[in-house]
């Protein structure tokens, strides 16, 4: 495959989009943007200066002030906002349930939709998150929309938890998963919505090898064809 593509890989929490992102990178030798730790690690800065998370205005001064940068690592990417890592405690429960709260800031999505456009302008890149189809890479060559059934979306991340030693309730997870769905698909910015030329791939009941080859068998099909 000799043209350096944009894959977009959107979809509802915990459909698997940054496990098999990653993976399909790898495979394409191609860059993974992980755009949601993009949000998550805006939501850790304006929660550490005491901002209020529907500050649209306080918001925007303080996104055009901090750096967020990825570095690789062995177990993956670390995230940094500025010089503090905040790799571990962006994935916190107390994120988790601000996240959505601060994503659906209109300057807030401006500012992270122009660097995820920089990141991606020149193709090779694998970028996961929820509108990267839709309005980030809106002619990005290969669109993929993660689904899979809230409670198999809600186990995944328990035994997430529960291999990193955080113990949580199944059904609170469950509802806590339905609530930020629910509040991405409807806020009025870049909502959550499989674009219309994106392919659906529903993986309740597939591994995530079996994910990654179907994304690699719709990407290989592109390719042939264009
Ligand atoms: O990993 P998980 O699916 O739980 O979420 P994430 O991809 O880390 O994204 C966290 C939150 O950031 C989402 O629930 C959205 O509110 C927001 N987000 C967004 O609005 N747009 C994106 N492109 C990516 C994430
Ligand atoms: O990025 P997103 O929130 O969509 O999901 P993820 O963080 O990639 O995946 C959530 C969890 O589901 C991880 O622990 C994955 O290993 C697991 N997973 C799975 O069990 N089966 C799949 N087909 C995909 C992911």
């Amino acid at each position: 495959m000799s043209d350096l593509l944009q894959i977009a890989i959107d979809g509802p929490a915990s459909a698997g989009k940054s496990t098999v992102a990653k993976l399909v990178a790898h495979q394409l030798g191609y860059v993974y943007c992980d755009t949601g730790a993009m949000y998550r690690a805006v939501t850790w800065a304006a929660i550490r200066k005491n901002i209020r998370l529907d500050d649209n205005s306080a918001l925007e001064k303080m996104v055009a002030e901090i750096k967020i940068s990825f570095k690789p690592s062995a177990d993956g990417q670390r995230v940094y906002v500025d010089q503090d890592e905040v790799t571990a405690d962006i994935r916190l429960p107390k994120i988790a349930n601000n996240v959505s709260t601060v994503a659906a800031q209109l300057s807030v999505r401006e500012a992270l939709t122009k660097r995820q456009q920089e990141i991606a302008f020149r193709g090779g890149i694998v970028m996961d998150g929820r509108d990267i189809g839709t309005t980030v890479l809106p002619d990005a060559q290969v669109k993929i929309f993660l689904v899979a059934s809230v409670k198999e979306r809600a186990l995944r991340r328990f035994k997430e938890n529960q291999a990193k030693g955080l113990e949580m309730n199944l059904e609170q997870l469950e509802q806590e998963i339905a609530e930020r769905d629910h509040k991405d698909s409807t806020r009025a910015v870049s909502p959550l919505i499989q674009a219309s030329d994106a392919v659906k791939v529903d993986t309740t009941m597939l591994s995530i090898d079996q994910v990654v080859a179907k994304i690699m068998e719709i990407i290989q099909k592109k390719a042939k064809n264009s």
